[in-house]
């Protein structure tokens, strides 16, 4: 899909040439845009709200799929990206329509004008997209082109010449799952001006949103004053010289939307911009978005902003990637671009309430995404990880906890803990010394955690957490009848909640509040509360002590340490709509703790026994790379000083599961770009931690500027080569450096070189000093 150039995009690039390096060449946004990757490759700005893309009907994915056999269903303005579940958003959708020579019986149910895309001799579909654009051809020739701003997106249909009149659609109530309800359209008959409404289902929670699009059209290359016709439809009725959707929105058929027709250009063929406007509050303030943010209708320099944005956002990481593989650098960039896509900025769309702090919507679970997507901005995106964190507080200010899902305004299902915690301190521990410049008040972001700490909502299901059971028992019992609620996840809630409490007592102790620190970091060490020392995998009984359910009485209930797993016998699964309840969420009882290592260790049996487990987890298949939980797991044989050993698991892990091809996710994106990105880096973060755990890159170079800390770090490798991918010593600032398993946070505040000295030899050590591992709670904490 790739090959098809597209001739502005080329002439744009050619005229930054000079310019230094330029990322988005890099970047490919079809990554993980089959089976099950749920990709986004449409038109956005970095974080933006407005997401333009094409619509399919893949079965159980009415989003993009890169398979040609799927069929078009629409351009929409709104997705998310790399969710799993129901397919959110996908609202309002446009579709162009060919040849029907009698307006009133065009067909425009989604399962009548359904149409497939061109395909290319590869037997890909003839689909293009680079950042702040995508183009696609169909197979009746239209040629569809998107880009967009924060809240608005363009779209130019350009009809063959051979076309009649061309006509431009635009559904109501067709979003990604058909839950439109309540549908409002009007057609202005002077210019075509489309204003629409609606009421749609969120996909991971209880409630349903209202969403505004304003659609104006205007011909690119020839003008017109307004539609030659227009009328709203209902299922296969489009209604000739209708403005109203109500004039016959009667019982029966639930598919409404607007029907335009254009002049054709006489000369050539008839190319139409569509811009459309989309808002949270009102039809009024869509429109206003469009005019404001689009006002001269200027395609190609819409484009041209939206790259620059990302050029500049992207440009932050530089790699040398000469003597690397294309396909390594691409998964890189790919992967960085992705970890732009949410949160997204919904500033001045809040639904909620009025406020003069930025928004921010389409949190896609910070459980999903505390353990490495928040890390990355704070190593090179701290202006926008401020900005979201100013949105939570005042969230929390509002709706008196910190967001853990959310979509449109809605709270979704808590995942796993309560994972505003993680990322709030992870801000807060890594730019202390510039929040006020921020405009994060410390207070105010203490406050907040100390609100999930401390205080237990009425429906924690969606926000907070069980805070009253752990405060008074350690951990979270499993027996279906305790304080009402319901019978799930227990066990992975009690060690997230733990971690959560962690990362408050980091900030605590970086304010002062030395009696809070301690308790808080004695709340992170009640995770052993939920280790049975005793249980044993059934087919492997050297492998001993796990987390496990634990009821009230203190006792213990039994869950297979398999379950879960690709390995579990029952092949049951664990999403949060699990039948079988036993305590664990998208993870096995495999689960580790990354606050405290060191104590994991010693209730392993010491460093050898640490190693052989984390080994057989690898050998038998009980890392999922699928999933986020096991995310940190080759990193942790640093703490029983074997990083050779996380170094080959890293490239085992990138090897087999991370690509550039369509298929190259092994599951739903979710946070796994910031992962991949970690892992090419040769880093991984602990949240909330000063601390950055270190291996080897997959670049000669690899550089993170920082425009907060108007500082650049560079880790450079001596002895760059296929083999050498250990860390043999490792000098800061030219000196000798007291670990090569991790970087103080100082490092990356001060910018310069980080020097690694790279070896084939696998035995190579974390150093000989008494501050060569990384730090863990048991071993005297963190700061
Ligand atoms: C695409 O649409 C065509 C025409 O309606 C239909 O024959 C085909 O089955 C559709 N493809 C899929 C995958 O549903
Ligand atoms: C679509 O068709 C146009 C015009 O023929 C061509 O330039 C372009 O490369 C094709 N592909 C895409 C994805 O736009
Ligand atoms: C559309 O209709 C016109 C007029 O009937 C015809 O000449 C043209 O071939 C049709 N185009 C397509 C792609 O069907
Ligand atoms: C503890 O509680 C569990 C679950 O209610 C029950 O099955 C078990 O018998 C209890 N054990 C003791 C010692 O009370
Ligand atoms: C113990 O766990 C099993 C398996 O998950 C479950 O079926 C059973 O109900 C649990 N026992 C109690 C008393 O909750
Ligand atoms: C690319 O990644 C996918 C998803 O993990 C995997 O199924 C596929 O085998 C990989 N392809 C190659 C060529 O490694
Ligand atoms: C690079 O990735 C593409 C797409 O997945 C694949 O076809 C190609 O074989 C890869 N090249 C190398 C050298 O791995
Ligand atoms: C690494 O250490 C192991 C165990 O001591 C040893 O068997 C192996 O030969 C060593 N490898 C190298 C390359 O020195």
């Amino acid at each position: 899909m790739r090959l098809a150039l597209v001739h502005f995009l080329g002439a744009l690039s050619a005229a930054h040439a000079q310019n230094d390096f330029d990322p988005l060449q890099f970047v490919n946004l079809f990554v993980g845009s089959v089976n099950g990757g749920h990709t986004f490759p449409g038109a956005t700005i970095p974080h933006g709200m407005v997401k333009v893309g094409m619509d399919t009907d893949s079965p159980g994915n009415a989003r993009y799929d890169g398979d040609p056999q799927y069929n078009v269903t629409g351009f929409s303005q709104l997705h998310q990206a790399g969710t799993g579940g129901a397919v959110p958003l996908s609202n309002f959708k446009l579709f162009p329509i060919l040849n029907c020579t009698i307006f009133e019986q065009c067909l425009t149910t989604i399962s009548s004008r359904k149409i497939l895309r061109k395909i290319l001799p590869g037997g890909f579909p003839d689909d293009y997209a680079s950042p702040g654009y995508f183009s696609t051809n169909l197979s009746n020739s239209i040629r569809v082109e998107l880009t967009s701003t924060r809240r608005t997106a363009l779209h130019r249909y350009t009809f063959p010449v051979t076309s009649t009149t061309p006509r431009i659609l635009l559904d109501v109530t067709n979003d990604g799952q058909v839950s439109g309800i309540n549908p409002r359209m009007e057609i202005d008959p002077k210019n075509g001006r489309i204003t629409a409404s609606g009421n749609y289902a969120a996909s991971f929670g209880p409630d349903r949103y209202d969403a505004y699009a304003c659609v104006d059209f205007k011909g690119f290359g020839y003008d017109f004053d307004g539609p030659s016709e227009y009328g709203p439809y209902k299922i296969n009725y489009p209604d000739l010289w209708g403005t109203d959707i109500l004039q016959h929105y009667y019982s029966w058929g639930s598919e409404h939307g607007g029907l335009v027709g254009f002049p054709s250009n006489p000369s050539k063929p008839s190319s139409i911009l569509a811009r459309v406007g989309i808002s949270l509050l009102s039809t009024d303030q869509a429109c206003a978005n469009a005019e404001e943010e689009i006002p001269d209708w200027d395609f190609e320099k819409t484009v041209t902003n939206s790259r620059s944005l990302w050029k500049d956002i992207l440009g932050r990481v530089r790699v040398d990637s000469q003597d690397v593989d294309r396909n390594t650098t691409e998964l890189l960039y790919s992967s960085l671009y992705r970890t732009h896509l949410t949160p997204a900025d919904y500033t001045g769309e809040n639904p909620g309430w009025e406020s003069s702090e930025p928004y921010y919507d389409a949190f896609y679970c910070n459980w999903d995404s505390y353990r490495t997507l928040f890390p990355l901005m704070s190593m090179h995106d701290p202006e926008n990880f401020a900005r979201i964190v100013r949105g939570m507080i005042d969230i929390q200010k509002h709706e008196g906890w910190l967001p853990e899902c959310r979509e449109m305004g809605t709270k979704q299902f808590i995942q796993g803990g309560s994972h505003g915690d993680p990322i709030l301190a992870e801000f807060f521990v890594k730019l202390k010394a510039h929040v006020e410049n921020l405009n994060v008040s410390p207070s105010d972001l203490y406050t907040a955690l100390v609100a999930d700490a401390e205080k237990t909502p009425k429906n924690w299901n969606v926000q907070g957490r069980q805070a009253d059971v752990w405060i008074e028992k350690g951990y979270i019992p499993s027996d279906t009848t305790y304080r009402g609620g319901a019978n799930t996840k227990q066990v992975s809630r009690s060690v997230e909640y733990a971690f959560d409490d962690f990362t408050i007592s980091q900030v605590a102790k970086s304010l002062g509040k030395l009696s809070d620190s301690r308790k808080y970091a004695k709340r992170a060490t009640n995770f052993i509360n939920s280790w049975n020392p005793n249980v044993a995998v059934p087919d492997a009984p050297q492998i001993v002590g796990f987390m496990q359910p634990r009821f009230e009485n203190g006792t213990w209930n039994y869950t297979d340490p398999r379950h879960c797993s690709v390995n579990d016998p029952l092949k049951a699964t664990c999403f949060l709509n699990a039948i079988r309840r036993d305590g664990f969420y998208e993870s096995s009882p495999i689960v580790y703790v990354p606050q405290d290592t060191a104590k994991l260790i010693e209730l392993q049996g010491g460093p050898d026994k640490f190693v052989e487990r984390l080994d057989w987890i690898f050998e038998n298949n009980y890392f999922d790379s699928t999933n986020e939980p096991s995310q940190q797991i080759p990193h942790m044989y640093h703490y029983a000083n074997k990083p050779g050993r996380a170094a080959q698991r890293v490239r085992q892990i990138i090897n087999e599961a991370f690509n550039t091809s369509i298929n190259g996710l092994p599951g739903n994106d979710g946070a796994m770009g910031s992962y991949v990105v970690f892992y090419l880096a040769g880093l991984y973060p602990l949240p909330a931690t000063r601390q950055v755990l270190l291996s080897s890159p997959y670049f000669p170079s690899v550089s993170f500027h920082n425009p907060v800390f108007g500082t650049t770090t560079t880790i450079k490798s001596i002895n760059f080569g296929k083999k050498n991918i250990y860390v043999k010593s490792t000098k800061v600032h030219g000196k000798p450096y007291k670990s090569n398993c991790y970087l103080e946070w100082d490092v990356f505040e001060q910018g310069g070189i980080v020097e690694l000295e790279l070896t084939d030899n696998v035995n190579v050590t974390c150093g000989s000093g008494s501050e060569a591992l990384p730090p863990s709670i048991s071993t005297g904490g963190y700061l």
